[in-house]
């Protein structure tokens, strides 16, 4: 898994709401993520979940009182404060957004805050009404304006039997923040379209021609380019993947005309393209409005025509933008990667081996060789297609950087 959250000390918080259930399942994930985790409780959070419950999931006993030491004879609040790198209070109430909002500091939970100069991340959850309400809107501001992290609740069906603002968002969600608090963001100044998925090609409103890409290798850039603070178009072929992240601009296309169109949209203000979408070559060449019939014939004739190449044509217009093709290989995989990136004008390319079990194609795993246009080759061996995606955009990182200091250099 690519996380930055290994070896980091989290505290997470838990205070009085229906919501503390949902905590459990981001303490464990959080271990898995290999952070190690202390969780600290407010007296109503007790009232939701057992300390006990949190102390088997963190593996550390959960801090609930005021003069707790802290290992031996440290004054707990502060103690913790120091070793923390990142502070969550999950779920966040209506309350202890307004102490911490208004500086009252009169239990463990929120000395501990006060106390701090790490990152502390707000995930309120509440009734819509309260979430509404100008007191909340105003300590959240507060809040905001003294530099804590915050996210929005989600929408939907309530604790409290209602509907509206005030859901906990899911936990996911909760971590790629918590991802994205711990990542520099040397890409902010980056305009990303990336290409992922299939494209499908129709015979008929029923059947279609397509491929096996599932999405996952263009998703797992999308979604790193973004926590890496660029502004991320993702043009998605058809595939069974929720969005990487709300954040992410996402178009839908189903085939490679469709592609084609959505990529020119937003091509003009684009710096970098990423073409990880598996591209049909082909389509048909007499698509049928209507649903073929089975005829009594053994055999079926389907004419193809030549669909447009969008990684040439782009190759041919990209001026000062960086453009990085993917080449799915089962032979031969450099010299032909290497023969794609010349003839189709690429700053970089990642080949893979798609004739090789369990990675490219649908798995969570890849395998790469990165090519660059001066010919200088690296081959990046298996992991997680999140990792790799990170080492993709190092270089493009690093392509960028070049540039910067050749044009320097002519000053
Ligand atoms: O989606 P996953 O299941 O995660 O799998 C990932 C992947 C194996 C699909 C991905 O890593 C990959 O290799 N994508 C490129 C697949 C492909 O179309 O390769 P190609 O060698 O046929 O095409 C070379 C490049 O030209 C690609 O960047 C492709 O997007 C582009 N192309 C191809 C044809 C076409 N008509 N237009 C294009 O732009």
């Amino acid at each position: 898994m690519f996380t930055t959250l290994r070896n980091k000390e989290i505290i997470i918080a838990v205070t009085g709401g229906i919501a503390a259930y949902k905590t459990c399942e981001l303490v464990r994930e959080l271990t898995r993520r290999g952070a190690s985790v202390h969780v600290v409780m407010t007296k109503n959070a007790m009232q939701f979940v057992s300390p006990l419950t949190f102390q088997t999931l963190s593996g550390h006993p959960v801090i609930h009182e005021m003069f707790e030491l802290f290992t031996g004879s440290k004054i707990g609040h502060i103690a913790l404060s120091d070793i923390a790198d990142q502070m969550v209070i999950v779920p966040a109430t209506a309350n202890i957004i307004g102490k911490i909002a208004n500086g009252i500091a009169d239990d463990f939970l929120t000395t501990m805050v006060m106390a701090t100069t790490v990152p502390v991340l707000f995930v309120p959850s509440m009734n819509a009404k309260m979430w509404e309400s100008k007191m909340v809107q105003m300590n959240i501001q507060k809040l905001k304006d003294a530099g804590y992290e915050l996210m929005e609740p989600g929408v939907g069906d309530l604790a409290c039997g209602t509907k509206g603002k005030g859901r906990l968002p899911p936990i996911h969600e909760i971590l790629e923040k918590m991802e994205d608090i711990f990542t520099e963001k040397d890409l902010s100044n980056e305009r990303i379209i990336v290409t992922a998925g299939p494209t499908v090609e129709f015979i008929d409103p029923v059947r279609c021609i397509t491929n096996r890409s599932s999405g996952k290798m263009g998703y797992a850039i999308a979604k790193i380019a973004k926590r890496r603070g660029a502004e991320v178009i993702l043009i998605s072929g058809m595939t069974y993947l929720p969005p990487p992240r709300s954040d992410i601009h996402m178009v839908q296309v189903r085939t490679a005309q469709e592609m084609r169109e959505a990529i020119m949209r937003h091509f003009e203000d684009a710096t970098v393209i990423i073409k990880a979408a598996a591209v049909a070559d082909f389509r048909c060449k007499n698509e049928s409005t209507v649903k073929i019939k089975k005829s009594e014939e053994e055999t079926y004739v389907l004419e193809l025509q030549k669909n447009p190449d969008i990684l040439a044509e782009l190759g041919k217009i990209k001026g000062h933008r960086i453009l990085v093709g993917f080449a799915a290989e089962t032979e031969n995989l450099v010299e032909n990667a290497f023969e794609k990136l010349k003839k189709k004008n690429l700053d970089m390319i990642v080949a893979n081996n798609v004739a090789k079990e369990g990675i490219g194609f649908g798995s969570d795993r890849n395998e790469v060789t990165i090519i660059e246009a001066h010919g200088r080759v690296r081959h990046v061996p298996e992991m997680t297609k999140e990792e790799i995606a990170n080492i993709i955009l190092d270089f493009v990182k690093r392509i960028m950087k070049k540039r910067k200091t050749t044009e320097d250099d002519w000053l």
